[in-house]
């Protein structure tokens, strides 16, 4: 059997770094794909990548290109093409530049990779991962955003330093739009288990809440552009459980067919992913707060996909 594909869409921040941690990971073959005008980054990052594996001892091909073709047959298309935010600019501002590149991208993986798993990484996220569904006509197990593991990482993070606990011991959830309006879910944040509350304050937890809301905008204030390393992480998490079939439980930005009575757009929910792709969401029980936040954020969801139906 031959390596897998992974096609990445976008040279810059995230794409380098995603393709790191795929041949790090030996997720198979990565091809890194920018506009013509970007060729060179993509190629220089490929052979610089591929003269780190001599170091680190992996084995993958790493190629750079602005040809489409090169992307066919592809297991998994990780999307990060577009503008990412400047100091000031929230997700939502975006749209109208992503907006075409998402609708060129879109037309491209519907004639090279009709048959990958697709993560959007583009912001914002939910009306991209939208539009990239209804271009490309693909089914909702098959295109994804990621957005819920990466807050939901912010979230355990500050958990974790906050308690005082390892990181990896802390398990915390963030559902809902990529977005100001994200829901942070307190009744799923757990130490192994233990109900988080034990070890941190109602006040410290709201804090943490709230810088969890604006994690990305903290980041853009510091640097001047999105984070990546965590994003890419992320990313690479959704494609390793459907590359292995873990059936790994993570928040994602999934198309919602009626669950958490919402229907029609993306937002971040818990689901399974696999081989099959998202093979399922999960619906987990939330308190009654929770849940007026979740619809107030899937309204939010819509105005923004909405814009998207008008432009
Ligand atoms: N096809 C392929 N690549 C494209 C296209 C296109 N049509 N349009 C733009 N790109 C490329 C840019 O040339 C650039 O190299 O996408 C790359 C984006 O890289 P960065 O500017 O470094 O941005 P990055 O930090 O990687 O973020 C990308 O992810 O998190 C989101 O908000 C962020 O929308 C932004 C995206």
């Amino acid at each position: 059997m031959g390596r897998r594909k992974i096609a990445l869409i976008g040279a810059g921040n995230i794409g380098g770094q995603l393709a790191l941690f795929a041949a790090q990971k030996q997720l198979g073959d990565v091809v890194l794909l920018d506009i013509p005008q970007k060729e060179g980054v993509a190629k220089g990052k490929a052979l610089d990548l591929e003269q780190c594996g001599a170091i680190l001892g992996y084995d993958a091909t790493i190629t750079g290109t602005s040809t489409w073709s090169d992307c066919a047959g592809a297991d998994v298309v990780i999307i990060t093409a577009g503008i990412p935010r400047k100091p000031g600019e929230s997700r939502d501002d975006l749209v109208g530049k992503n907006l075409p590149i998402i609708r060129n991208v879109a037309t491209n993986v519907k004639e090279y990779c009709p048959d990958a798993f697709v993560i959007v990484i583009s912001n914002p996220l939910d009306a991209m991962v939208y539009e990239l569904k209804r271009v490309t006509g693909m089914s909702r197990a098959k295109a994804v955003g990621m957005a819920g593991i990466l807050d939901s990482a912010r979230f355990s993070l500050f958990l974790s330093r906050a308690a005082g606990v390892s990181v990896k011991d802390t398990r915390a959830m963030v559902l809902g739009g990529h977005g100001d309006s994200m829901v942070p879910v307190p009744s799923a944040c757990t130490i192994n288990g233990v109900p988080a509350t034990v070890r941190i304050s109602e006040q410290q937890l709201e804090a943490i809440i709230e810088r969890t809301r604006k994690g990305g905008g903290e980041i853009v204030g510091l640097m001047g552009t999105s984070a990546f390393y965590a994003p890419a992480a992320a990313a690479i998490a959704m494609a390793e459980s459907y590359l292995l079939d873990q059936k790994r439980l993570l928040p994602c930005a999934v198309y919602l067919e009626g669950e958490y009575g919402v229907n029609g757009i993306y937002m971040g929910v818990p689901c399974i992913i696999g081989a099959g792709g998202v093979e399922q969401v999960v619906e987990i029980p939330l308190t009654e707060q929770e849940r007026a936040a979740l619809e107030r954020s899937a309204e939010h969801v819509r105005s923004i996909v909405q814009i998207v139906e008008r432009s």
